[in-house]
Parts: C-alpha cells; structure tokens; sequence
C-alpha cells in the first residue's frame, strides 16, 4: 500500500481501535485456536454454601472465566453457581471458561479424575483441564489427598513421573472431555524436562505471579512456545498481602482505582489471565475492572521485586526423606522436591 495513504488511515483509525482498553473478558489467544478470558473468577478456600452465589454472581456481573480444582473440594457447587449464572446472564454454556485440575493422588489414572471432576461439576466439558502440580503421590496412601509415609514424609509415587503423566493427559483430548490441557506450577526446567519428551504443548500453565514474583523468564519462555500464563494469587492469596503495598496503592490513586485493580490489570498488560479469587459480591464486580496500565505504572511495578525482594506464597512441603540422611534430624531429613524455580532452587 502507498505509505502516504496507509499513514493517513492510521491517522484517521480511533485510538480505541489501535489500543483497545483492556477488559475482564478480553480474549487471550491460546495455541488450541480457542480463547481464554483475561479475568477468571479464583475458587480455592471459596467454602461450602458461598462459592456457589459467588460463581453465578460471577458470572451475572460478566465474569466468562471460572477456575477450580478437584483439590478445592468445591466443584459441585462451582458447577450449581455455574448454571445459575449463566441462566442469570442470559449466555450459554459455550460463552464460560472452565478449568479444573488433576490433583497428584490421581497422576496414575487421569480420565477417572477427570470423569470424578466432571461429575462433581455436573459438566460434559471443561474448556481447560491442568495437572495441578507435577509431582505424583501414592494413589493408594493413607490419605486420598496427602498420604505420607510412617516417617511422617510425603508420599510421593516414584513408580512413575509427571511427564507419564502428561502423556495420558494429552489423550483425554480425543475424549472431548477437555477441551485443552495444560499444567500449572511448573517452571522453564520442567517446561524444557517436557518438551525434551513430549511432542504436544501445554495450552497453560498457571503459576503464582504478581509484582513481588513476576517470573520474567517464565514469562519469555512461555510467550516463545506458544504457553498461556494464567496468574493465580494476584493479590497476594489469603491475607491480601501486597494491597496495602505503597507503590501498588499510589498507582491506584492514579488511576481513582483500587490496588486489586492494579494488581489485576498488571497481568493483562503481560497478555497473561489473572484470577483474583473472592467469595463478596462487591469485590468480584470490583475485581473486574481492568485499568490500562501504561509504560511507567508498569515500570514501576517491575522494580517492585528488585527493590522489596522476591515473594513466594504458594510452596508446599512436598518433600521426601533422604535415605542417606539420619531419622532423627526432622529438618535435614526431609528434601524439598525441587521444582526448578530460581527463587527456591536451594533445599
Ligand atoms: N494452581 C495452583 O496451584 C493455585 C494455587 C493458588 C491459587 N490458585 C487459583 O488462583 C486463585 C486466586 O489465588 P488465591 O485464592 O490464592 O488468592 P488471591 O486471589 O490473591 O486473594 C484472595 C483473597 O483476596 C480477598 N479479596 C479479593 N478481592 C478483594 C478486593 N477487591 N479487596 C480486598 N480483598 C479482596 C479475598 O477475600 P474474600 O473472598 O473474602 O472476598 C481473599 O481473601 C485461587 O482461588 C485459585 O483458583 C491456583
């Protein structure tokens, strides 16, 4: 085209064209072709007899992005709240993300944890379905959910890896049963373990990430191969810490917004989804405005962890006792599984 003319329709093309103002349901490409929502409503801790109103709140308030897990022993009500909103709404079913996840007592037998998932959910579907931490535990152990050992350690399944597990994950596909796959809390190292051995991508891989733990690395390795970051304990998990964050609060009062709205919106600046969790009605209509962030909000919110240090919420104690190590010494005896993030690299 004749530069002349292409730069006077770039002139006469609106600004909210060129730069479209983020929004909560703005889709994020995933390499399945479909889309995931910016905004998805967070589940974990939402309780028994609250996240079912405030899924289908959710939803009437123009949340089309919903996340659970089997681990959060909630899905039955998540889908009642799911149905009810979407009534409340007035859009179908195929207008709503869903994502739940693997929990690692079931790495040895996915397409029963995914039908359990789905009958809890009272679903046929889930738009996403993510293994949930990538280290397999005794399906046969003293607890359906945490079994530990007699020494009190985790009882992890060393008969098999998460990659094994991966690749029975990637048949459920055909199943239609998920409609993506994708994992969660894994770091490049396990990004690379998998790729080294698996053909097929994860569509996702939802990881704890804010200001305080903004894993540029994971980031740039994700966006190269084509992974979909999805954000979970954006406002710094039960607690709220990093609200009352003076740098996160001055951006807000810019903005005549609130500090959940900066920390959100910092994720849709990243083309990642973020997934702020609450069970009060006027925080998840407040959760869903995004803010266009510009270039020094963001600045500043990158300096952040190199200025106030690194923050790691969510790490559970997966660990294994070392047989080379004494029983008596409870600290030294238990090793971390390392999952190769550079902050918690050490044991
Ligand atoms: N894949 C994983 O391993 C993993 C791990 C952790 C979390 N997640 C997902 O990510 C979601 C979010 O993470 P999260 O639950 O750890 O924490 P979060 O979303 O960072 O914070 C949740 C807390 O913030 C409060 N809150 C929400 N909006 C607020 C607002 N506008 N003003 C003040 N307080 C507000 C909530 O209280 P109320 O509910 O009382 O309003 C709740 O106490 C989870 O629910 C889950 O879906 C995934």
């Amino acid at each position: 085209m004749n530069p002349a003319l292409a730069n006077k329709i770039l002139k006469l093309t609106p600004s909210s064209i060129l730069h479209p103002t983020p929004k909560m349901d703005t889709p994020l490409v995933l390499n399945t072709g479909a889309t995931i929502p910016a905004i998805g409503l967070g589940t974990w801790q939402s309780g028994p007899g609250e996240v079912r109103e405030a899924v289908a709140h959710a939803i009437a308030s123009g949340y089309r992005h919903i996340d659970t897990a089997w681990m959060y022993r909630n899905e039955a009500e998540v889908g009642e709240g799911m149905r009810e909103g979407i009534k409340r709404a007035g859009i179908s079913r195929a207008d709503v993300f869903l994502t739940t996840k693997l929990w690692c007592t079931y790495h040895n037998r996915v397409e029963e944890a995914l039908d359990d998932s789905l009958g809890k959910l009272g679903e046929e579907y889930v738009d996403l379905y993510l293994m949930h931490w990538p280290v397999p535990m005794n399906p046969n152990g003293n607890h359906p959910a945490f079994p530990k050992r007699p020494d009190g350690s985790r009882d992890i399944d060393e008969s098999t890896t998460w990659i094994e597990t991966y690749k029975s994950m990637v048949k459920l596909l055909a199943t239609g049963k998920a409609k993506a796959i994708g994992v969660s809390n894994c770091s490049v190292k396990y990004l690379q373990d998998l790729a080294a051995e698996v053909g097929h991508v994860p569509a996702v891989n939802q990881v704890e990430l804010h200001p305080f733990l903004p894993q540029h690395d994971l980031i740039e390795y994700c966006a190269a191969k084509g992974i979909h970051v999805s954000a979970y304990s954006p406002l710094g998990s039960t607690g709220t810490r990093f609200m009352n964050d003076e740098t996160v609060q001055e951006i807000a009062k810019k903005h005549g917004a609130s500090a959940a709205n900066v920390l959100i919106s910092y994720h849709v600046a990243r083309n990642c989804s973020a997934l702020p969790k609450s069970v009060t009605p006027s925080r998840i209509e407040e959760n869903a405005k995004v803010l266009d962030l510009d270039d020094e909000d963001m600045e500043t919110l990158t300096n952040l962890a190199k200025n106030k240090g690194t923050i790691r919420l969510v790490y559970p104690p997966f660990g294994v006792r070392h047989p080379s190590l004494p029983n008596d010494e409870p600290k030294l005896t238990v090793w971390q599984i390392k999952l190769g993030f550079p902050d918690k690299e050490e044991v």
